[in-house]
């Protein structure tokens, strides 16, 4: 037990870079990632240790209260990402291209990437799709930004598929998708995610790559795992999926030391004379 906590400290005693996470791998050391929006829970989860720290676009849903992720900005994604960056010490931050700004474009797509790498001092980048953004992958990597390839629910692609049921299912759909992966990873994808897909197809594909496959609802036999933060921290109460374990009931919490402060408030019980000058 004890070594293995050791082991767990020095390896966040350096800067996570791509590069740890290609060794991670090949070290069969998994992964850690979750999402963060702010300075403040950026800060406690790189405390904590965690590997990854993904600036997700599900800030739309957490953060601004949007029914999908479709909405937010690049302006948006680029404050949030900027807010983490100032948290962290060693995390690597990657951060999410929104809807509409990298999409059937390659120049868009690599002026979107450098614009969220030189305005908000992120590490890399995430795009969602296969084969459609390959030239868009290619090109953001050329000019040195590190991508990382996400596949399965694509959640920027909600009202194409009209579901959040899980994908690849169908052996057409679960074929496309492992061509996919090897494809983000010719173009130069140091890791892909992985979405709501069967665990077995997660497995094949992580043992077909040899970059870090990181799952949400994938199954366990991936090289990482990945949950949006206020989910699994019990902050989110409605979304309740079959993959998300809860490591904390914060909303309860939270809910009850509001009511208390209330309270306190309401009989002038608060300040009291030591909390007054
Ligand atoms: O935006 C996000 O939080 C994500 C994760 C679900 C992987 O893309």
């Amino acid at each position: 037990m004890s070594t293995q906590i050791n082991k767990i400290v020095s390896s966040k005693a350096k800067k996570v870079t791509t590069h740890v996470l290609l060794e991670m791998k090949e070290k069969g050391e998994k992964i850690a990632m979750l999402t963060a929006y702010d300075f403040s829970m950026a800060r406690l989860i790189d405390q904590a240790g965690i590997d990854v720290i993904l600036v997700g676009d599900s800030a739309s849903n957490v953060i601004a209260g949007h029914e999908t992720t479709l909405p937010i900005t690049l302006d948006q994604m680029i404050y949030h990402a900027a807010s983490v960056i100032r948290g962290i010490t060693s995390s690597l931050v990657v951060v999410d291209l929104p809807f509409g700004t990298y999409q059937g474009n390659s120049k868009e797509a690599l002026n979107s990437s450098i614009r969220i790498m030189k305005e908000s001092g992120a590490h890399a980048v995430k795009m969602e799709g296969g084969s459609e953004i390959m030239e868009s992958v290619q090109r953001i990597f050329s000019a040195g930004i590190p991508v990382m390839g996400h596949l399965g629910l694509m959640p920027q692609s909600i009202y194409k598929y009209g579901t959040y049921i899980v994908r690849a299912k169908e052996s057409e759909e679960a074929d496309k998708l492992i061509e996919d992966a090897i494809k983000l990873e010719a173009a130069g994808c140091f890791a892909i995610v992985l979405e709501k897909i069967p665990a077995t197809l997660a497995e094949k594909v992580a043992k077909t790559v040899r970059i870090p496959v990181i799952g949400i609802g994938a199954g366990g036999e991936v090289d990482g795992q990945v949950l949006v933060l206020h989910d699994m921290l019990g902050i989110t109460q409605e979304f309740s999926p079959r993959f998300l374990r809860r490591y904390g009931n914060l909303a309860d919490q939270i809910k009850s030391g509001v009511s208390a402060y209330i309270e306190d408030v309401k009989r002038s019980d608060f300040p009291n004379k030591n909390e007054q000058y």
